[in-house]
């Protein structure tokens, strides 16, 4: 039969034809209490307001809280899922600026230990949810635990949160060791928190950049800072995103320019169906 396209249109890039595939971001960082909640979800509704739709998944699996952060009131969890008793459509929850939420929940075992299906549960359902927004947000647990690393990997980009403290920096190498090393990871962007001015933020940078550049080869890219604030745990308090309750605090103007940066990313050049694709990288078909 033949074709209604002419061979030109035929030949058109997948862009043309296709909607754009979802950008996979995970936010992680080797040491806990850094600040890697309250980036993802300040950063996603920033990049809601700036017009993009956001899914955030909470992957610290068992300690979720991103729906604690945001005094969202889940019914259903991730545990749901995973049981088979909800779909994954059945647990997102409307977060501010519209931003949807796929919250973990607690008492949920390690990825690891999930049965083959399980793991193709949270597969498939989670292709079919993603596949509608553009902007996957994972909010990974703390440390190198394969849960962690699992996420990390699985993500198109991965911004490593790191304040000044001298263990926030080696567990952040030791994080990208790991992800270098048992996935190959070679590109971070890194997001330097709680830092009393830019040149400690850059300072902060530079020391994770020279041994990571030396001692691992892999590349770092500076995604900018967020100042220490006394008012983001103040909104942490109400149960409430800082730029959404001090949207004019220096934390919050960072993060509006941090989603905007984000939102600027060149497209992913990846298939339509990004994040099966890159799910598929990581669990083992049975
Ligand atoms: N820029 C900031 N200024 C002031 N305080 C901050 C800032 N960022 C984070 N904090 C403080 O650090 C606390 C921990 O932040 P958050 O829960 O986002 O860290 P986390 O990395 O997700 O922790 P975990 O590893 O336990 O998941 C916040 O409740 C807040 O009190
Ligand atoms: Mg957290």
């Amino acid at each position: 039969m033949k074709s209604e396209f002419s061979e030109e249109e035929a030949a058109m890039p997948a862009m043309a034809q296709e909607s754009p595939c979802t950008r996979v971001i995970a936010v992680t960082s080797g040491k806990g209490g850094v600040g890697k909640t309250n980036v993802v979800a300040n950063l996603a509704i920033g990049l809601a307001r700036v017009g993009k739709r956001v899914l955030v998944l909470d992957a610290d699996l068992g300690l979720g809280n991103i729906d604690v952060l945001l005094g969202l009131v889940p019914r259903y969890t991730l545990e749901h899922v995973l049981c088979g008793s909800h779909r994954l459509s059945d647990i997102i929850i409307q977060g501010p600026a519209g931003i949807a939420v796929l919250p973990a929940g607690s008492g949920l075992p390690q990825l690891t230990s999930l049965t083959d299906s399980q793991q193709l549960i949270l597969q498939s359902e989670l292709e079919q949810v993603a596949d509608t927004v553009e902007v996957l947000l994972i909010d990974t647990g703390a440390g190198v635990s394969p849960n962690v690393t699992f996420f990390a990997a699985a993500a198109q980009e991965t911004i490593v949160v790191i304040s000044p403290e001298p263990t926030s920096l080696t567990d952040a190498y030791a994080l990208m060791k790991v992800l270098c090393r048992q996935h190959r990871e070679r590109r971070f962007k890194v997001l330097v928190n709680m830092v009393k001015s830019q040149r400690e933020a850059t300072q902060t940078f530079r020391k994770l950049d020279v041994a990571a550049e030396r001692f691992l080869n892999v590349s770092l890219e500076y995604l900018g800072f967020i100042p220490l604030d006394d008012y983001l745990p103040m909104a942490v308090i109400e149960q409430k995103a800082v730029v959404e309750r001090f949207p004019c605090s220096p934390a919050s103007r960072a993060f509006v320019q941090l989603a905007k940066k984000v939102a600027e990313w060149p497209d992913p050049q990846l298939p339509k169906s990004t994040v099966q694709f890159l799910w598929q990288q990581l669990i083992p078909m049975s």
